[in-house]
């Protein structure tokens, strides 16, 4: 089946529990051609992977966002358990090194892609030096993006405005995944790098997490419709 351009549109439901989440999700559902759901660490620290079973037997593809760093052994062990969960994409910190990564990927398997966070878009040149790295940040970023590459993840998570910086270091089937997207209509919030879904896409972006636009629209519905429409 060819994929729609709602493929591409995972929703970040950053909701504090699980009635909140269905509130936003079931209109979602029932109007919408959605697929994919972002579930971050605050929900699941909340609700826990009973509520996350929940949300994957609904049907929805499930992206965790745990951004998952520690020693190998430990995280490794940890996604063997999210395996059980069955969620389908879910986060690493590239920082964690070639033998988490890898370690990440083997207890992975097939069925759940791991994206490796590059440099959290939080940072600056400035705050990432004083944590001890002396790269400028544009080739941190692609550094971290080739040991993803070389380490066996299915993708990367990175600002729009980096994805043709990461390109070049990524196998060719890899997931861009970019946070940041803003519709020309909607203020930029606390994001500071943003870009526009049409221009996500056309840079290279293979899937686009949007929270605010659409859960803090009028309609959540037609804001979802309306970003898939401009992608199409
Ligand atoms: O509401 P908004 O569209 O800004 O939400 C973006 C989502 O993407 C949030 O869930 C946020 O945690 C996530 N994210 C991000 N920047 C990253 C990684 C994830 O904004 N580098």
């Amino acid at each position: 089946m060819t994929p729609s351009p709602a493929d591409s549109i995972i929703v970040a439901v950053d909701r504090p529990d699980a009635a909140s989440f269905w509130s936003i999700v079931t209109p979602l559902r029932e109007r919408t051609a959605l697929k994919w759901v972002k579930i971050g660490s605050v929900l699941f620290c909340a609700e826990g992977p009973t509520f996350v079973r929940e949300v994957v037997s609904s049907g929805l593809s499930v992206f965790l966002d745990l951004k998952l760093h520690d020693i190998p052994h430990q995280v490794g062990l940890t996604i063997g358990r999210l395996r059980d969960v069955g969620v389908h994409l879910l986060t690493v910190h590239t920082s964690g090194g070639a033998a988490m990564l890898e370690a990440a990927a083997s207890a992975a398997g097939d069925d759940l892609g791991l994206l490796g966070v590059t440099v959290l878009t939080s940072h600056d040149q400035a705050s990432l030096a004083a944590t001890g790295v002396e790269l400028a940040l544009r080739e941190t970023v692609a550094r971290r993006a080739r040991l993803a590459s070389d380490s066996g993840l299915h993708g990367i998570v990175c600002s729009p405005l980096e994805v043709a910086t990461v390109r070049p270091a990524l196998r060719d089937a890899m997931e861009i995944v970019t946070p940041g997207i803003r519709p020309p209509d909607w203020a930029t919030d606390d994001q500071k790098r943003t870009a526009t879904p049409a221009s996500a896409i056309a840079a290279g972006s293979t899937k686009l997490v949007i929270g605010r636009p659409i859960t803090h629209a009028d309609s959540p519905p037609d804001a979802f419709d309306a970003i898939a429409a401009s992608l199409g």
